[in-house]
C-alpha cells in the first residue's frame, strides 16, 4: 500500500501534501467533488385534495401546500422545467371510509391527477405514487383493521393489490408501497403482473421506521392514526440489521428499487443498504427534517440555502442514487 501522502515531509519541514490546495477556489472545489447533487437525482412529493378551490398551504412545512388538480399541474410542469428526476403522488380523499375505498376508486383522486399529469408531463419524467391506505382510512392507519383494533396484515395485501391495479391503470409508473406490512411487494407484483401491468415498477419503502419525523406529513396528508402508533408495523429507530433484512425481503419479492426513510437519523443505514444491494437506492428525506430547515431558517438561526444542498449532499454521500424531497424543484434550480 502506498504511503500516507500526509505522512511525507518536504524540504522546509512542512507536509508535502496540502490538502488546502484543491479547497482553495470554488472551481477546484467543483472539480474535485466527489458527491454530485443533480436535478435527476431528486423526486418531488406533492400533496392533492379532493375537492379543495385554492391550494391550501400545510401550515408545518412553510412552502409546502395541498394541491388543487389545477395547482398540481403547475407545480408539476415547474418540478420538470428545474429537471427534477421524478414526482411522487400523495391523494388526500373528500370521504375516508374502513376500507380506504377512495384508494382504489377509478375516479379517485390520485388516479385522476395521475391522467392529467400522465398528459401534461408524463414523458419528461417519472411519475410515483405512494401507494398505501393511511389517508384513505377513518383509523389513519395504513391497513384494514381486526375486530380487536389491530392491523390485519394480510387482508390489506388484498387492498394494497387493488390500489397498485388502480394505480397503474391512470398513468403510474412506479408505485411506491408505504404500509410496511409483510409480504406486500410480492402481493402488488403479483396484482400487476396479472392485471396487465407487468411494465410498472415497485419502489420499495423497504426500511421505514416508525419516526417523530413524519410529525408535519400527518398534518399535510391528514393521515394521523386516530389511535395508537404505527410502531407495529414500522421499524424500531434502534435496528439496523433489520433494515437489511426487509431491504432482502423486498428484493426477493419483486422489488425494482428500494428506499431507506427517514433519511438524515437513518444515514447509517442508506449506507448499509447501498453496500448491500445492487439496485437503485432511494432515501425519503422527510417531513420532520424538511421542518427543522424551515423552522430555523424562519428564526434566522441558519444559512436556508446552505443548510439545503448540505443536507441532501449528505444523503447523497451516505450512498442514495436518489433523494425524495420537498426541495427537489428548489435545489434542482440551485444545482443547475
Ligand atoms: C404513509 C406515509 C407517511 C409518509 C410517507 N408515506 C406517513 C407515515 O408513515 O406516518 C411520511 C412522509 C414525510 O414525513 O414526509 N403513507
Amino acid at each position: 500500500m502506498a504511503l500516507m501522502a500526509g505522512a511525507a515531509i518536504g524540504m522546509a519541514g512542512f507536509p508535502v501534501h496540502r490538502p488546502r490546495r484543491l479547497r482553495r477556489t470554488p472551481a477546484l472545489r467543483r472539480l474535485v467533488a466527489e458527491t454530485r447533487l443533480t436535478p435527476p437525482d431528486l423526486v418531488l412529493p406533492l400533496f392533492v385534495k379532493e375537492g379543495l378551490d385554492e391550494p391550501a398551504p400545510v401550515a408545518s412545512m412553510p412552502g409546502v401546500v395541498q394541491h388543487t388538480i389545477v395547482s398540481l399541474r403547475k407545480a408539476a410542469v415547474d418540478a420538470v422545467a428545474a429537471g427534477v428526476g421524478g414526482l411522487l403522488l400523495f391523494g388526500i380523499p373528500a370521504v375516508k371510509d374502513a376500507r380506504g375505498s377512495a384508494a382504489d376508486d377509478p375516479g379517485g383522486v390520485v388516479q385522476r391527477a395521475l391522467a392529467d399529469l400522465e398528459a401534461e408531463v408524463g414523458d419528461a419524467t417519472v411519475l410515483m405514487t405512494d401507494l398505501c391506505l393511511d389517508e384513505y382510512t377513518e383509523s389513519g392507519h395504513c391497513g384494514l383493521l381486526t375486530t380487536a383494533g389491530d392491523v390485519d396484515n394480510d387482508a390489506t395485501l388484498e387492498r394494497y393489490a387493488a390500489i397498485a391495479i388502480a394505480q397503474a391503470a391512470a398513468g403510474a409508473h412506479v408505485v411506491a408501497p408505504s404500509g410496511m406490512m409483510d409480504g406486500q411487494v410480492a402481493a402488488i407484483r403479483s396484482a400487476l403482473d396479472g392485471g396487465g401491468f407487468p411494465e410498472v415498477a415497485i419502489l420499495g419503502y423497504s426500511a421505514k421506521y416508525a419516526s417523530a419525523f413524519y410529525g408535519p406529513f400527518r398534518d399535510a396528508a391528514e393521515c394521523a392514526p386516530q389511535f395508537g402508533d404505527r410502531a407495529g408495523y414500522q421499524q424500531d429507530s434502534a435496528n439496523g440489521d433489520e433494515a437489511l433484512r426487509e431491504v432482502a425481503q423486498d428484493l426477493a419479492e419483486g422489488a425494482d428499487a428500494v428506499m431507506v426513510k427517514p433519511a438524515l437519523a437513518y444515514l447509517d443505514v442508506v449506507r448499509r443498504v447501498a453496500d448491500a444491494v445492487a439496485v437503485p437506492v432511494a432515501a425519503y428525506s422527510v417531513s420532520g427534517e424538511y421542518a427543522m430547515v424551515e423552522a430555523a431558517a424562519q428564526r434566522g438561526w441558519i444559512d436556508r440555502e446552505r443548510s439545503i444542498l448540505e443536507t441532501l449532499t449528505g444523503i447523497r454521500r451516505a450512498g442514495a442514487d436518489l433523494v425524495i424531497t420537498y426541495w427537489a424543484t428548489e435545489a434542482a434550480r440551485l444545482v443547475a
